[in-house]
């Protein structure tokens, strides 16, 4: 499946999906030197479109206004040749994102464990409009539910990486490894 979408003719898609704090900016970096791909970053490319930072798009225009950019954004960017993207954490849970993403690219679940997101998260979530206001057990309850309803889009992966432990280093060279077979 992944060879006839995304690797026919030598043309290289990979799309980094998982939870917010998962890590799939960081991994995308690093995997795209590795690989010698373009790095696409999604919220940023959206950042670029508006003119204004996600928080403050979701603030003026409303999520489903951001939801709606995000996939006409996505869908450009799956236009491209050669590029390792990494996704917002709710890009694969609306529309058929995640369908669009399976059929154009190589998608990798990076999948972390709740109180790695959480003790990540904690300490990084002011940029983070969905979690910025909550705080202790109403963001664990918060991660823990969310991640829940997510969980059946992000399984849809083509791949998936457990990264709990692992550097962002560790983590590219096995996806590398991974799309590279
Ligand atoms: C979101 C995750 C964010 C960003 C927006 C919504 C989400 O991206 O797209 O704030 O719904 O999980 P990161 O996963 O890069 O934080």
């Amino acid at each position: 499946m992944y060879l006839t979408n995304s690797a026919y003719f030598g043309r290289m898609k990979i799309a980094l999906i998982g939870y917010m704090g998962a890590g799939k900016s960081s991994v995308a970096q690093i995997l795209s030197k590795k690989m010698k791909l373009d790095f696409i970053d999604l919220d940023y490319e959206i950042e670029k479109y508006t003119g204004y930072t996600i928080t403050e798009t979701i603030f003026n225009k409303g999520e489903l206004y951001f939801r709606k950019l995000e996939r006409e954004i996505l869908k450009q960017v799956l236009t491209k040749d050669n590029f390792v993207v990494s996704t917002g954490g709710g890009t694969p849970c609306y529309y058929d994102n995640m369908d669009l993403l399976n059929a154009n690219s190589a998608s990798i679940y990076i999948n972390v464990s709740i109180p790695t997101l959480y003790g990540r998260l904690e300490a990084d979530k002011d940029a983070r409009p969905l979690i910025a206001h909550l705080e202790g057990d109403a963001l664990k309850e918060f991660i823990a539910k969310h991640l829940f309803e997510r969980r059946d889009f992000y399984e849809k992966a083509i791949f998936t990486v457990k990264a709990d432990g692992k550097s962002a280093e560790e983590l590219s060279e096995e996806i590398r490894i991974l799309v590279d077979e």
